[in-house]
């Protein structure tokens, strides 16, 4: 099991649109799939932010994570950067692989000197505090309740250890 940069598996880029498109399309003025395919092939081009991380296991996509400048328009004057677009397929899921995404996310943005990392979460509000993730705000976004969330990415490093070596590339 590997996690690495998107630019290392590009054809990912495609099913992992659809995905994040099919799950997340209706939050966001806009963001059409040919948005989301665009977005992703951008990422593809760094691992600094805005990039995306993969989990992978031979040929199979296991799940994806993106970590990005900006997330919801209406939610920018909270701060930047936010962790986004977490998703792990159905078939994949409660194998403890998005919690390994999550930090994975968490230590690349270490890595990068991130003080302060967000997220917005509708549904995982408890799956984000039991990593490490404390509530800044409840709010809503389009009429729908949200839970902004916040790490300090150094201290959960120090706190948890980097992810192994083995399943984890994403800084070359
Ligand atoms: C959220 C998501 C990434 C979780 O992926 P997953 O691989 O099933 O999660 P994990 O197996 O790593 O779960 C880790 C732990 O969190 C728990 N958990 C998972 N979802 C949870 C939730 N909604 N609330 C509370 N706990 C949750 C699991 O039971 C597991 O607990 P355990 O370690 O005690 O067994 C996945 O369900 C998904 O892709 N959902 C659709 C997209 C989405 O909602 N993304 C999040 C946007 S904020």
């Amino acid at each position: 099991m590997h996690i690495e940069a998107i630019g290392r598996h590009l054809a990912c880029i495609e099913p992992l649109a659809r995905w994040h498109h099919g799950e997340w399309g209706a939050l966001y003025d806009d963001w059409t799939l040919e948005a989301a395919t665009a977005e992703l092939r951008d990422h593809a081009t760094r691992t600094t932010l805005p990039t995306t991380l993969v989990l992978s296991e031979d040929d199979a996509l296991l799940g994806s994570v993106s970590l990005l400048i900006e997330d919801a328009p209406a939610l920018q004057d909270r701060g930047s950067p936010w962790l986004g677009s977490l998703f792990v397929p159905p078939e994949a899921r409660g194998r403890g692989y998005g919690k390994i995404l999550v930090d994975a996310a968490v230590a690349h943005a270490a890595h990068e000197g991130v003080a302060l990392l967000r997220l917005f979460t509708l549904w995982h509000e408890d799956f984000y505090a039991s990593l490490g993730w404390q509530l800044e705000e409840r709010t809503s976004l389009h009429g729908t309740p949200v839970v902004i969330m916040s790490i300090r990415p150094a201290q959960r490093v120090a706190h948890t250890g980097a992810p192994s070596d083995a399943a984890w590339t994403p800084h070359d």
